[in-house]
């Protein structure tokens, strides 16, 4: 990891103001865990609880996520968290097109600065973005969650794991156990 290039892609975080978001955010959420690391868990947008704190996955769906990683024995000192947006979008609705579209260039540079060797999509719309960036056909979440997919790239050998959003089981606890087992695919990876 080179600090210069990843101190700098912080302060263009910092900095943004492609879209209206940065008017209605408190903080800018970047990143957390360790830049060099080669497992990336890519969210959708941070919330109510991630906008006041400025760190991703710090509510309810967070702390879920925190214990599906201990489930498969990763600290955050081995992962990388982020999200697709950088700013809470009001009320937590739906990034718009128009938001993806402008945000996802900090998350490109994150990508190439780290370079993970997995990246897991958490929900729809992050497997919606990095489906597209890597062409590998979209499915439905409902058919492939859990699945693995290589990505074909000059730096090695990479893979890209579809998984429901750890938000799901909050209002589905159904889904808690879909998502333990999934996220086993995680650790077949490792
Ligand atoms: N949901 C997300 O997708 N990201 C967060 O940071 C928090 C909740």
């Amino acid at each position: 990891m080179d600090k210069e290039k990843w101190k700098q892609h912080l302060s263009e975080i910092y900095s943004c103001k492609k879209c209206a978001l940065h008017e209605t955010k408190t903080n800018y959420v970047v990143g957390k865990g360790n830049p060099s690391a080669k497992i990336m868990l890519v969210g959708e947008a941070p919330g109510k609880w991630e906008d006041i704190k400025g760190e991703p996955f710090v509510g309810r769906a967070g702390k879920f996520l925190d214990s599906l990683l201990q489930e498969i024995g990763l600290t955050l000192n081995e992962v990388f968290i982020t999200n697709i947006l950088k700013c809470r979008p009001p009320n937590n609705r739906d990034p718009s097109e128009e938001e993806v579209v402008k945000c996802t260039p900090h998350l490109d540079k994150e990508i190439s600065l780290i370079n993970p060797v997995i990246i897991a999509a958490l929900g729809r719309h992050s497997m919606k973005f990095l489906f597209k960036k890597y062409n590998i056909p979209y499915e439905p979440i409902s058919k492939i969650h859990g699945k693995h997919f290589p990505i074909h790239s000059l730096l090695g050998r990479k893979y890209l794991v579809a998984l429901y959003h750890p938000a799901v089981a909050l209002y589905n606890p159904g889904m808690k156990e879909v998502l333990k087992k999934d996220f086993q695919a995680i650790k077949k990876l490792v």
